[in-house]
Formats: C-alpha cells, structure tokens, sequence
C-alpha cells in the first residue's frame, strides 16, 4: 500500500466526478480524469468553469488556475488510471455498470492501489467482492458541490482493511474535507436523513399541500437550510435520488423510504432535476 495519497485518477467525468477531479488538483496531485471519449469535454467543461468561478471571486489567480488544469490529465483509456495510488469511480448509479468496472480495474491496477468508490446507494462489499484484494475497497463519498461541501463519507465495507480507511481519511484531510466513518449501510449517516426529507417534500408536492417554492421557502427560512428540499432534489439529480431511495428501501424495508410515484414519472419523462433542465424547477442550459 502507498504510504499516502500522492496522485489520483477519477473514472466519470460527471458532475461529481470533475468536482473530486478539481479538489484533488487544487490540493497539488496530478489527476487523471478517465471517461467515455464523448463525455471527455464535458468533463473538462465542467472544471475550467469551476475554477473560472475561483478566479472570478478572487480566491484563485489565474497562474494558479492555469497551475491545477495543468495537474488534470483527461483520457477514454482505462488503463490510464493505472499507476495512481488512488483511483476513485464516479460513474453512473448502475449496478452493472459498476460491477463491471470493478473486475476490469482488478486487472489493470496494481495489487495495492487503493479503489475509491463514491457510490451512494450500492453496497460498498458487492463492488469489493468483485477484486481479488477487497481489503483495498473503501466507499469515499463526496456531496454536492464538491468544491464547497466539507464533508466526505469513508464508508468501511466487511472486508475494508484499517491502512485503506486510514488512506482515505488522510485524502480526504488533504482536500481540505472532514471525514466521518459509517458502515457499508445504505444510505450510510447522511443519505439515510435527508432522502427521508426529500421524499415527504415530494410527497407533500405532489399531494398538493403547498407550492414548490413554499415548500423550500418553508424549510429555508424555517429551518435554515441553504436550499430547499426540491430544489436540493435537482441539484442531486432525481435519478440518483430514486437509486438512492430505492436502496434504501430495499434495505430497510420501511415505507418511509419507498420513492413516491412521481419522482418515477419524472424521471420516465426525462425531467432529471439540474442537469437535464428540468426537475422541479426549469434551469437555463
Ligand atoms: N462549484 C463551486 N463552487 C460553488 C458551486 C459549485 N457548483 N455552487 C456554489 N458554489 C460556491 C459559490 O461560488 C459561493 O462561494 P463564495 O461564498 O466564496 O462566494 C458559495 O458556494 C455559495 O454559493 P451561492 O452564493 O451561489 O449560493 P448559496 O449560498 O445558495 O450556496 C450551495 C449554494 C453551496 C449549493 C448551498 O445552497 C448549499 O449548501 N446547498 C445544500 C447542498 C447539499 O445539501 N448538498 C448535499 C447533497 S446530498 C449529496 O450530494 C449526496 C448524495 O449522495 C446524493
């Protein structure tokens, strides 16, 4: 096993992909960013107008930005990550998708390399056993702009051995996070609160007990979160916030977590929340 953390390559340049590519780059290692080769500029999309936002609110020059971009290597090629002490998978929720990542990383990197993975609802012990050295699997799982939210979940799975979690908490110390320790238990600590939030939200919206923006406005200005709960679903994505409800559900078998019907309909419609445009609230593209 490595003795720290020193490099990092991030599998899907998604939303959360590029964030964790962007922090892990703003605290000095050099990043490899694989995705599909028609996502690649997305991803990078996605970071220069990140940082262009650090530089425009003055807390990054533009030596400095140009410093980070020029940590980030982007690539279509797997075997690309190969070499980084951590690599850390960020693609879609998909079981399958994931499954399969898993045993073709298990051929590419080295024995000790440390695999990250920042699901948020399937079990950490699954995509583990899908290695042959599960003990280097641990769940490090970011939220919501990464840039800005302090937290990180080192989610420890059956077989998670302590030198990995002590790996992943120092990473995430280096970044500048705070990390916190739960069990491989869907939804692990903060998931398991808030999709509860988020479903009676869209449970009272769709029951017609208040408009959307009385419903945000009821918990900002009540009960001081930044956002409100169904813009929060948006900015999640109701894709991940089923997957997460979902797996919830399915392990705990309490109603209170059962996706309501129209978190599925907007999704078959293809309303997905920010990033498609339209959730809850329509977004300018
Ligand atoms: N990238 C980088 N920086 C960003 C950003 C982004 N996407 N979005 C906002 N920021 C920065 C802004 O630049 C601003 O910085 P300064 O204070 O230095 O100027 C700061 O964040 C505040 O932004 P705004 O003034 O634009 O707006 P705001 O005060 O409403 O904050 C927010 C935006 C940070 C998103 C805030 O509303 C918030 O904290 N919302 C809750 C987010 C949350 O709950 N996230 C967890 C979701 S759950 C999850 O991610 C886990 C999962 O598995 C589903």
């Amino acid at each position: 096993m490595p003795q720290e953390i020193n490099s990092v390559a991030v599998i899907g340049g998604g939303y959360m992909g590029a964030g964790i590519a962007e922090v892990s780059a703003v605290a000095g290692m050099p990043v490899v960013v694989r995705d599909l080769q028609q996502f690649l500029d997305g991803a990078r999309r996605r970071v220069e107008r990140s940082l262009a936002g650090h530089v425009k609110k003055g807390r990054m020059d533009e030596a400095a930005r140009d410093e980070v971009l020029g940590r980030i290597s982007f690539t279509s090629e797997l075997k690309d990550v190969a070499g980084s002490d951590l690599v850390i998978e960020a693609i879609p929720e998909n079981l399958d998708l994931k499954l399969s990542l898993m045993r073709e990383l298990d051929e590419i990197v080295d024995s000790d390399t440390v695999i990250g993975t920042n699901t948020s609802s399937i079990p950490i012990a699954q995509l583990a056993s899908k290695v042959h050295h599960p003990e280097r699997v641990v769940g490090i799982h970011f939220f919501s702009p990464v840039p800005v939210m302090k937290l990180v979940e080192i989610v420890v799975a059956l077989d998670t051995g302590p030198e990995t979690v002590q790996l992943a908490r120092s990473y995430a110390e280096r970044l500048g996070k705070h990390p916190i320790q739960t069990k491989d238990r869907s939804g692990f600590v903060v998931n398991y609160l808030l999709t509860t939030l988020l479903i009676s939200a869209i449970r009272m919206y769709e029951e017609g007990f208040a408009s959307r923006e009385d419903i945000d406005d009821g918990m900002r200005l009540g009960a001081g979160h930044p956002m409100g709960p169904l813009r929060l679903a948006d900015m999640v994505g109701l894709d991940v916030t089923y997957a997460v409800c979902m797996s919830l559900y399915d392990e705990f078998k309490r109603d209170e977590f059962a996706p309501p019907p129209l978190l599925k309909r907007m999704i078959a419609a293809g309303r997905l929340g920010q990033k498609s445009g339209r959730g809850f609230y329509e977004y300018g593209t």
